[in-house]
């Protein structure tokens, strides 16, 4: 047993409470404590960050990124859980290659990580959700939705209708054009064709404008933004570097998008961690689309709430709670039941975000120069992981079984 000793977020605000914590989950929360042993945490105590939507690449295109640095990437920017992609190499289609992605990653994560298969014929129980590419992107899947086995549970959309794509196709040859050929209006589609099949569960990923997220929420679905539509745009000079799918939108798009950060129709803030390497993004046209983001995502919203474009109530929503409702994860939360995921912010320690400095295997960010608040300690399961920008444990994260994990969901 240990007991952590801190200004804790609990239901709303910060108070100051001692956190029995017995085996990596929270026992008790009391106001006071005496007799053994604390450890106290200093700074502002959120839960651990949790990352539904990120490509760690691994197994198969290691050179971008591996389970290992991908994670490493993820607790140095207070994120201890993350929901990995099946566009892998070889796609996550049935249990046989959720297997043997489940083998290759063994025990080289440094934080808890579910795993999603993409939607197809089979099922594969343990998986945190099932993945639907309604449109081609990197990996090339494009799922049919009349040709799959569904379960009830969390289904993750890729919004971007293939039909509309080809109606649209031209070269891409800057972010303005590659915008165009992948409209707003595919985006719109896709979400109104996915609602026809009738489907629990629905979570439309990446959404890039307000328009959308409305849309999505009316027909009843949870909805996800990121922090590049929020922050980018497609009149920025970051060339392929901004190249991602859906596509950075128009300036204006952008800033509404933002400006409705405490829209109650947004759910959920998922990087979309995407990396690519700095050769591959050489050429523009040739350029895969795609942006790294796992370790900027809770830095740059904490650095929003600091300019008061989201209240803490909101942040700590969109970054840890809905996700962990939505995937049915036992995290997300500071309360008797949860696991002890803890991060610890200087909430003005604001810092210049650098490519260099992140741990992604790729070596490059597109929020060079933004504004980021990142973690002094990270804590999985009440043990110490990051202090001062350094790692301290090894790699503990464990697999989250769809099959075990406690329904907490909403
Ligand atoms: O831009 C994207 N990159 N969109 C996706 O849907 C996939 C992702 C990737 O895996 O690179
Ligand atoms: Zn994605």
């Amino acid at each position: 047993m240990e007991v952590f000793h801190g200004l804790f977020y609990i239901s709303g605000e910060f108070r100051e409470k001692y956190v029995v914590v017995e085996n990596g989950i929270i026992k008790e929360v009391k106001n006071e404590l005496s007799g053994i042993g604390v450890t106290s945490i200093p700074g502002h105590i959120f839960p651990g960050g949790v990352d539904m939507h990120v490509h760690f690449r691994d197994p198969g295109e290691t050179e971008k990124e591996d389970f290992g640095t991908g994670s490493l990437s993820a607790i140095f920017g207070g994120t201890t859980t993350v929901c990995d992609m099946p566009n892998n190499k070889v796609a996550i289609t049935d249990t046989a290659t959720f297997n043997s992605k489940l083998a290759t990653i063994g025990s080289r994560s440094f934080v808890d990580y579910g795993l999603y298969q993409a939607a197809s014929k089979s099922i594969v129980p343990e998986a945190i959700g099932q993945k639907i590419f309604l449109g081609k992107s990197t990996g090339g899947l494009v799922t049919d939705l009349d040709d799959c086995e569904w379960q009830n549970k969390l289904k993750v959309v890729h919004a971007e209708l293939q039909e509309c794509l080809d109606n649209n196709k031209r070269e891409d040859s800057d972010l303005v054009s590659h915008d165009v050929n992948r409209p707003l209006e595919c985006e719109l589609g896709a979400i109104e064709h996915v609602f026809k099949y009738n489907l629990s569960g629905i979570h439309i990923a990446h959404l890039t404008s307000i328009r959308s997220v409305e849309l999505a929420k009316s027909l009843g679905f949870t909805t996800e933004v990121t922090p590049h539509n929020l922050l980018l745009n497609n009149s920025l000079p970051i060339t392929s570097f901004g190249k991602v799918n859906p596509p950075l939108r128009k300036r204006s798009v952008q800033e509404e998008l933002l400006k409705n950060l405490n829209s109650k129709s947004i759910d959920v803030i998922s990087s979309d961690h995407a990396p690519h390497t700095i050769r591959e993004k050489e050429v523009f046209k040739d350029a895969p689309s795609g942006l790294p983001g796992v370790e900027t995502r809770v830095p740059l919203i904490l650095a929003a709430y600091n300019k008061g474009l989201i209240s803490i109530s909101k942040a700590v929503s969109v970054l840890m709670e809905r996700p962990s409702e939505i995937c049915k994860i036992n995290k997300g939360y500071i309360a008797v039941g949860y696991d002890a995921d803890f991060i610890s912010i200087g909430l003005k320690k604001v810092k210049k975000i650098n490519g260099e400095g992140l741990h992604s295997e790729c070596g490059w960010t597109p929020f060079e120069g933004f504004e980021g608040i990142f973690p002094d300690l990270v804590y999985i399961r009440g043990e110490m992981a990051v202090q001062e920008g350094e790692i301290e444990s090894k790699p503990m994260g464990v697999f989250l079984n769809a099959k075990e994990q406690r329904a907490k969901s909403s």
